[in-house]
């Protein structure tokens, strides 16, 4: 329609020339599975990582659900961990038979509280689930000494936080636990769809090879299995997508938080908008979305409809999954973690993805304003 401004969509990847000249190399090379790209994709991410390996797998879920087994939590465990989550982080237990146990988060970072977590340990806790959500790092230390307190196993769900740097300096996913990784395409960075999963040593990380290839051991044949597997693979054309978003991962990141620090402005002068927080000490958010809060009052479905109606993509990000049907069975109720509750009824995720451009994150904003009944600032 002539007049109208293009439409801002809320995620977008960026896929260039490098992507397609490696997707080529791996079509023309006739290996498109378990050959040299996928190797190469899982060294180089586990040198930017930081860490000693790294397991390519079909998805963020896949790596999550090897996780679970590789820390052997089954029936009869419970494993504490965050309700305002991607509903995977809790999915991944039910895989196995195992329990999540929810505990109220912290409401400034949105991430599982230790003191909450350590309120909920019992006789059958027999592990730590955290998120690092929306890319900022959860208080990991504070776990980990809960987790070593009581024995506990740790699986940590950073699948939207490649590049977030924790309390003590360190990049997420490399401490030593278990780590997962997702590349869905509105990720920092994306393969399509893909994940990682970062081992805890060399026989964990063979036994995390096998089960994502059928139960074939390394130097097996394509018929012999000697364990239960599963095709969690990730093609080595996805490969060929990562080993070059990898090559510019520092950049997307950096790009990625210029644009946050463009909407910290932009958003600044509007009433009943609250901003997430870019980091505290140490602590530096890898940015997957941008998400405000509204204030108490705001009516966010009517919001949302206003900023469609401009075409502006925006959408009420996230609601608690202890709330979804498959979870209430096991007797969860809206009222029992105020904290994610609170977040989950008032956030609003906007358009956010490296390419987007200084005027359309004020166009944003500006509508923003207009949405919620006031004068967009302009100038
Ligand atoms: C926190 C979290 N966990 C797990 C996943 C699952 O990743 P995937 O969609 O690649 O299976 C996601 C992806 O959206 C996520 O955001």
């Amino acid at each position: 329609m002539s007049g109208e401004p293009e439409p801002i969509p809320l995620a977008q990847p960026d896929i260039g020339s490098r992507e397609e000249t490696l997707v080529l190399e791996v079509l023309r090379s006739g290996q498109l599975s378990l050959g040299p790209m996928g190797q190469r994709f899982e060294r180089e991410l586990a040198a930017w990582l930081g860490v000693e390996d790294a397991v390519a797998v079909s998805s963020g879920t896949t790596a999550l659900h090897l996780g679970v087994r590789a820390l052997g939590w089954g029936a009869g465990d419970e494993v504490l961990t965050s309700p305002f989550s991607f509903v995977a982080s809790a999915n991944c237990l039910l895989y196995e038979g195992a329990r999540p146990v929810f505990c109220d988060v912290d409401p400034v970072t949105l991430n599982l509280d230790p003191a909450a977590a350590a309120a909920a340990a019992g006789e059958r806790t027999a592990g730590i689930l955290p998120i690092h959500i929306f890319g900022y790092p959860a208080a990991m230390a504070a776990l980990e000494s809960l987790a070593s307190a009581q024995g506990l196993g740790i699986l940590e769900d950073a699948c939207e936080a490649i590049g977030a740097v924790d309390s003590e300096g360190r990049r997420v996913g490399s401490r030593g636990n278990l780590a997962t990784f997702a590349y869905y395409a509105n990720k920092q960075m994306t393969t399509g769809e893909g994940g990682t999963i970062v081992p805890t040593d060399a026989e964990c990380g063979a036994r995390i090879r096998s089960e994502r290839n059928q139960g074939r051991a390394i130097d097996m044949g394509w018929l012999d299995h000697d364990r239960l597997g599963f095709n969690y693979r990730l093609s080595d054309v996805a490969a060929a997508i990562g080993v070059a978003q990898v090559e510019k991962l520092d950049e997307l990141l950096e790009r990625r938080a210029a644009v946050a620090d463009l909407y910290e402005q932009g958003l600044a002068g509007i009433e009943g908008v609250a901003t997430p927080i870019a980091g505290r000490g140490q602590e530096r958010r890898s940015w997957f979305v941008y998400t405000v809060r509204l204030a108490d009052g705001v009516d966010r479905d009517a919001t949302i409809a206003r900023l469609a109606a401009r075409g502006i993509a925006s959408k009420a990000y996230l609601p608690c999954i202890h709330l979804f049907p498959h979870l209430r069975e096991l007797g969860y109720r809206e009222g029992q973690f105020p904290v994610a509750e609170a977040a989950a009824a008032h956030s609003l995720a906007l358009p956010f993805f490296p390419a987007i451009s200084e005027g359309q994150v004020a166009r944003v904003c500006q509508e923003l304003a207009a949405a919620l009944g006031q004068t967009p600032v302009t100038g």
